[in-house]
């Protein structure tokens, strides 16, 4: 069979009150839609073909060079079964079309294809069972248990609303009979619209026999409608994550504060305190610990990295065995050969830092190439901006630099080299030799002023 997966995404998202179009709205920091994207590729489909109406534009930009989608536009929002006819020209090959909706990202690659499979020719619908199904279609079953059709709440008598297997909206079914049901959906209804749903009695009447399948969990199916709803989405999904990295050997010292939004790669025996956020692409070594409330965004760490409290860290390589902050930041182009250390108050931008080396204290350090077994002191800063270009430094081997030197780039300070704290060095400083700029100590007699009485 030839699968063809169609992800609902027209609607407007009125309860969001918001200018975006619901599916753009982020989750983990993905559009919502990305989320169910990445889910059907999952499956290896044939063809994806997404159904936009609302914010059109805004949608197409977003996934803008994604060059497996195809795009179906529903100008008028008539319903779900008129947006899946709106796909069906852009389904070139599909034998079988799975419907998604741009606006449940949870749903789970496994779960679809449990239903993928258990329909190659039949016609295939996920359900599941609520405590409150209020708001959703509800499945009607005849005395032997089979589907005999779906009837939305505001369509359905007070029998049918006690049932509680209500219909998530996602189905599987075969391209050409699927054709012939919408063409004769009507719109006699409650909310004058194009059922998708009607689609199911019309095939339990020409003798099909629906393969109903559930998810693991509720979560798979919950759409987002409004904020509050995408807030718990959120949490479930970071839940999910969370679970998963702990399973893969990573400590949490709290899963319920972590913040994952991209992804997130690791060795053995990482240890994560709370209230930590990852994004992008974020690589761990073995080892690695990170404290509480840092932020890694794109990121590589070596093995045995320490992290410590409060670290913003951005683009940055840091080599094994660095140990970092607490209150430190690394933006980006911070290349850290290994065993490095960078303290409290320092920030380091474009610059490699060799081996061993250490900027311990409220230091800035930018454009900088800093060599092995080198000492920074407090407060030293790499004056690489003059108004108008930035300039580099560079700091050989074993140098130590006094606190409190402003470094005035361009500027080379050779291998071995001292720089006298309180210092402002604006030419190169040779090798092996103390170098400072200061004036002379004067002690003087004198008298403090005092108070008169
Ligand atoms: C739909 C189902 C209902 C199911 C529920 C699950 C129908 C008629 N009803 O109801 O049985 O329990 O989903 O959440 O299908 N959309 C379009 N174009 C349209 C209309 C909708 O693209 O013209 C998209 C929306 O963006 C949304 C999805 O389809 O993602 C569902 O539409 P919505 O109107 O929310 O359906 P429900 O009334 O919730
Ligand atoms: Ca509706």
């Amino acid at each position: 069979m030839k699968l063809g997966v169609v992800i609902l995404a027209a609607g407007q998202g009125k309860r969001m009150r918001s200018s975006l179009p619901k599916v753009l709205h982020r989750l983990a920091d993905q559009p919502l839609l990305g989320h169910v994207i990445d889910c059907a590729r999952a499956l290896s489909p044939q063809e994806i073909v997404v159904v936009h109406g609302h914010g059109g534009g805004q949608v197409l930009d977003a996934f803008a060079g994604q060059s497996d989608l195809r795009w179906a536009e529903q100008a008028e929002q008539l319903g779900t079964g008129h947006a899946l006819q709106q796909a069906l020209p852009a389904l070139h090959s599909a034998d079988q079309v799975l419907v998604l909706y741009g606006d449940v990202p949870l749903i789970l690659p496994d779960t679809l294809r449990q239903l993928v499979e258990a329909t190659a020719h039949g016609f295939g619908l996920l359900t599941v069972t609520l405590d409150d199904p209020s708001g959703y279609g509800r499945i009607v079953r005849n005395d032997g248990g089979r589907v005999q059709r779906i009837v939305e709440q505001r369509d359905a008598d007070p029998e049918e609303l006690t049932v509680r297997e209500v219909n998530t909206g996602i189905m599987c079914l075969p391209r050409i009979e699927l054709e012939r049901w919408l063409s004769g959906l009507s719109n006699r209804n409650a909310q004058g619209e194009y059922y998708l749903t009607d689609v199911l009695a019309m095939a339990v009447a020409e003798g099909f026999d629906i393969q109903v399948c559930q998810p693991a969990s509720a979560l798979e199916a919950e759409g987002v409608n409004d904020r509050v709803q995408l807030a718990a989405l959120e949490r479930a999904h970071q839940r999910r994550l969370a679970e998963r990295l702990m399973l893969d050997g990573v400590t949490l010292r709290d899963p319920m504060r972590i913040d994952i939004r991209g992804r997130v790669t690791h060795g053995y025996d990482v240890e994560i305190d709370v209230n930590v956020v990852l994004e992008g692409d974020v690589q761990l070594g073995h080892g690695v610990r990170i404290g509480a409330n840092c932020v890694l965004r794109n990121v590589s760490i070596g093995d045995n990295v320490e992290i410590h409290e409060h670290c913003v860290l951005e683009q940055a390589q840091v080599g094994p065995g660095s140990k970092i902050g607490p209150f430190a930041r690394l933006r980006p182009g911070a290349q850290l050969a290994g065993d490095a250390h960078i303290g409290n108050f320092v920030e380091i931008k474009k610059s490699q830092i060799g081996r061993g080396s250490k900027v311990n204290h409220l230091s800035y350090i930018g454009d900088t190439d800093i060599g092995e077994g080198v000492n920074i002191g407090a407060g030293t800063i790499t004056c690489n901006y003059d108004g108008a270009n930035k300039h580099k430094t560079v700091i050989a081997d074993n140098a130590f630099i006094g606190s409190n030197t402003a470094l005035v780039a361009p500027l080379t300070v050779g291998p071995n080299a001292t720089i006298g704290a309180g210092s402002v060095i604006s030419r190169d400083a040779p090798q092996d030799k103390l170098t400072l700029t200061r004036a002379k100590q004067l002690s003087l007699n004198w008298k403090r002023p005092t108070k008169e009485k």
